[in-house]
């Protein structure tokens, strides 16, 4: 059996975690929001038209944050279509996904699903067919108190509050020719500057997100986000990274290849950003929002993407994830945890029908896809600070990355209930890895909370409507805690939980 170790000290830690890592996306795509997480008339619809199925799965799911409304979507939006009275609404066609739009749910209706579901809301501004002055306007309708036109306005459709939403991406995948109004780097460095710039005028409380690339392996990637950065260093606080992870040859071995290409592309965008930090001589960090990620292939056609007919809330990119995408979801997550210190902010997207970890049937019944399991296990457990790991374990060589460590894990301690928390992934897939792990100086009284494993010996095994909990977490046995020292054994193609406790 393969051994891997992994040591951690009380000294040595990455960062705190920020919790907003556990990010999700809903965007006016696909099913999505309509017969997603609204369906007025829906059997388990409130009466705002929320599914309280979908609400219950997302409070279980566990998102921090969730990024509105784009996505693609997002390029041709004009906020004020999703507000005011909803009869009196503009129906559009969307050129992102060549939809109906009939913006019966928009930004406050958001802002109400946000407080239900108690996630804080990531908004985007449109800088494709609008710019600084639409994004002005509408971060004042939204964080303005009253007294001004706009922020009146809301108080008059009926929201006297300010939304107060914090987080805000300047646009989305501006480098991408697909993109409503695809800009050059030089042509969208310049907006996101004087947009962020207005911005903080009318809300110096905002944290700002400049678009980095849609891929690593865009052309322009590197090039972009130094351009980009070059222009608007000093009003952004964070560049943004999108990817979508693919299985194209069916090839798991090559397949956890992506994982590290995700690492090494937080490091390389991390590297730009202070390159340009050290040309301005500056001090100051720019930290990164992965905020799109996932599994995405079976459903990446065009035919997936755009109907003919302009229809309504069409099934688009619907994919159906097995077990396979449930470990590369799950590495991922162990990935961004363990470069807590630039990643601040991250949305698997997005949350519901479109590469969605839940699933929904019009009229019908809410269920958990594979890649859900690991998702809510790490936002219900990763809290406090990252510990830097020193790991030990045999690798493989794949195509899609030289030198692939068996073991992936990550462990975060918390001071403030005394867990710690080891999350760990055996990438063989034939023979069981023997863990050890050592948590030094984090104390000797320890005691095992939990453990459990994402794992199917089928890597093809998904959830169906007709069977959804084919996949499950299960309890992992066999988990022995002696003193500092925990040692396990992780079933081939398994990702896992472990869970222990000093008392306080
Ligand atoms: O998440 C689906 C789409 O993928 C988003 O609209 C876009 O930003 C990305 O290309």
């Amino acid at each position: 059996m393969p051994h891997a170790s992994l040591v951690v000290d009380r000294d040595f830690v990455v960062a705190d975690l920020d919790r907003r890592i556990f990010g999700a996306f809903v965007e006016h795509m696909g099913r999505c929001v309509y017969t997603g997480i609204f369906e007025p008339g829906h059997p388990q619809a409130d009466a705002q038209g929320f599914r309280q199925d979908v609400l219950d799965l997302t409070r279980e799911l566990g998102p921090t944050i969730i990024r509105y409304p784009g996505g693609n979507f997002l390029s041709g939006y004009d906020w004020r279509d999703g507000v005011g009275p909803v009869e009196e609404r503009a129906v559009r066609r969307d050129l992102a996904w060549f939809s109906t739009e009939t913006n019966r749910f928009g930004t406050n209706e958001f802002m109400d699903w946000c407080h239900k579901a108690e996630i804080e809301p990531m908004f985007g501004v449109n800088l494709g067919t609008k710019g600084p002055d639409e994004a002005r306007q509408f971060l004042e309708y939204c964080n303005h108190a009253g007294g001004s036109a706009l922020s009146d306005l809301r108080r008059a459709h009926g929201w006297e509050k300010p939304h107060d939403v914090k987080f805000w991406c300047l646009g989305n995948e501006m480098d991408g020719p697909w993109q409503i109004c695809h800009k050059t780097a030089a042509e969208y460095g310049r907006i996101a500057l004087e947009t962020a710039k207005v911005m903080r005028w009318v809300d110096p409380t905002v944290q700002l997100a400049a678009c980095g690339s849609s891929h690593r392996n865009m052309p322009s990637f590197g090039a972009w986000e130094y351009e980009v950065l070059d222009h608007c260093f000093d009003e952004v606080d964070f560049i943004s990274l999108h990817t979508y992870f693919r299985n194209d040859d069916d090839d798991m071995r090559e397949y956890f290849g992506v994982i590290e290409l995700m690492d090494t592309f937080i490091r390389e965008v991390t590297a730009i950003a202070d390159a340009i930090a050290a040309k301005r001589r500056s001090r100051k960090r720019i930290m990164l929002s992965f905020d799109e990620w996932n599994v995405w292939y079976r459903t990446h056609q065009i035919e997936h993407m755009r109907r003919p007919g302009w229809p309504e809330a069409p099934r688009l990119i619907e994919e159906v994830y097995n077990v396979e995408d449930a470990l590369i979801v799950g590495g991922a997550l162990i990935t961004l945890m363990n470069n807590a210190d630039r990643v601040k902010a991250a949305c698997l997207a997005q949350l519901v029908n479109v590469i969605g970890p839940i699933m929904t049937e019009p009229g019908g019944p809410a269920w958990r896809q594979t890649i859900f399991h690991p998702f809510a296990l790490a936002a219900r457990h990763g809290h406090g600070r990252v510990m830097r790991t020193r790991v030990e374990s045999p690798a493989y060589a794949a195509k899609s990355f030289p030198e692939i460590p068996y073991l992936l894990s990550c462990v975060v301690d918390n001071p403030v209930d005394g867990t710690t928390t080891i999350f760990a992934m055996n990438r063989h897939l034939s023979e069981t890895l023997d863990l050890t792990a050592e948590l030094r100086g984090l104390g000797t009284e320890r005691r095992l909370v939990s453990a459990q494993e994402v794992h199917d010996l089928q890597l093809k095994t998904m959830n169906t409507r007709e069977r959804p909990n084919a996949v499950v977490p299960r309890d992992l046995g066999d988990v022995r805690v002696e003193g500092e020292r925990i040692s396990a054994r992780l079933k081939p193609g398994s990702w896992n939980v472990i869970v222990t406790q000093v008392p306080r």
